[in-house]
């Protein structure tokens, strides 16, 4: 039997030995605060047991990988509809990028990328209060988690408010182009409020378990739709670093900024990573190379 507290131990030391963490995210100011020699990892098996090794017990900002319980909300809420609004293509190019949404009518290419998301807060949003939809945001966390304890860190979406002048200009040609049903103001309120919800590794790997789809997890979703989910998250969970992670992991992932990555093993585990220097694309420089580890150790991969 695989030995996966073990494993974890091994993976802490090796990131512990690790010249270069990456570099953490300054554009949101109160991330650029976080302590980048932090590192936790937790792992929920299919058989419930769990296992954590670090500062898996430290929040942190979850960032981007609020996306992933976002689209299951709007999947629930829209059905296909979605789908009008965004794409479900790799883009190529960075999470806030604007470039293809001057080509292609202001349909951003995926529900992950941040022009993607502020679309699939804004049809989850549809004329309600920002405060309905965080709650009901906050609801679905909470009751995947099986965790009360979970909020949202208002100094983060300030801080974030203050400085999202990237997000603004994508929420402003959104609505230029007939895709934004809301106020930019009101989306992006929303929208930056739900990337503040704030988690620990351990808590966010309970929340992933119900795209594991294993006997006795959570259904928070149908298994067709938990099955698109884990799709969009492999092939785009990690934007322009989304090929370099599936060639490396082998298991659908979602990122932030925050430093964190939620990984599905199908049938087998929910993983979540936490450690807030980053690389290139703005994913976890060694959260990325943990999971790597852990892929190898335990052969886990959908291919
Ligand atoms: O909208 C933003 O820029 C951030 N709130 C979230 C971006 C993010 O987490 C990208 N992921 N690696």
């Amino acid at each position: 039997m695989t030995d996966i507290a073990a494993i974890l131990r091994e993976i802490h030391e090796t990131v512990g030995r690790s010249a270069d963490r990456g570099r953490v995210a300054d554009y949101i100011p109160e991330l650029a605060e976080v302590d980048p020699g932090r590192f936790g990892m937790s792992v929920v098996l299919a058989d419930g047991s769990e296992h954590s090794v670090g500062d898996a017990a430290v929040p942190f900002s979850i960032q981007s990988v609020s996306k992933v319980f976002a689209l299951a909300l709007a999947l629930g809420r829209l059905g296909d509809r979605l789908w009008s609004r965004v794409g479900r293509e790799p883009s190529g190019l960075a999470f806030n990028s604007i470039l293809q949404l001057e080509h292609e009518r202001g349909i951003p290419r995926n529900p992950f990328i941040n022009a993607g998301a502020i679309v699939v807060t804004d049809a989850v949003l549809a004329g309600h209060a920002p405060r309905e939809y965080l709650g009901e945001l906050l609801r679905f966390i909470r009751a995947a988690a099986e965790d009360d304890g979970i909020h949202i860190d208002d100094s983060v979406a300030r801080s974030e408010t203050e400085t999202g002048h990237r997000n603004f200009a994508l929420a402003h040609f959104l609505r230029a182009h007939g895709n934004l049903e809301n106020p930019p103001e009101l989306t992006l309120g929303a929208y930056f409020h739900q990337c503040a919800v704030e988690m620990t590794c351990t808590q966010l790997a309970r929340a992933g378990r119900f795209l594991m789809a294993a006997p006795g997890m959570p259904r928070m979703v149908s298994a067709d739709r938990v099955r698109r989910i884990n799709a969009l998250m492999m092939t785009c969970g990690h934007y322009d670093g989304s090929g370099d992670f599936a060639y490396r992991v082998g298991l659908p992932g979602k990122s932030g900024v925050g430093g964190g990555i939620l990984v599905i093993a199908p049938g087998r585990a929910a993983i979540a990573v936490w450690s807030p220097g980053l690389n290139a694309q703005g994913n976890s420089k060694l959260g990325t190379e943990a999971v790597e580890l852990l892929a190898r150790r335990t052969g886990w991969s959908v291919f």
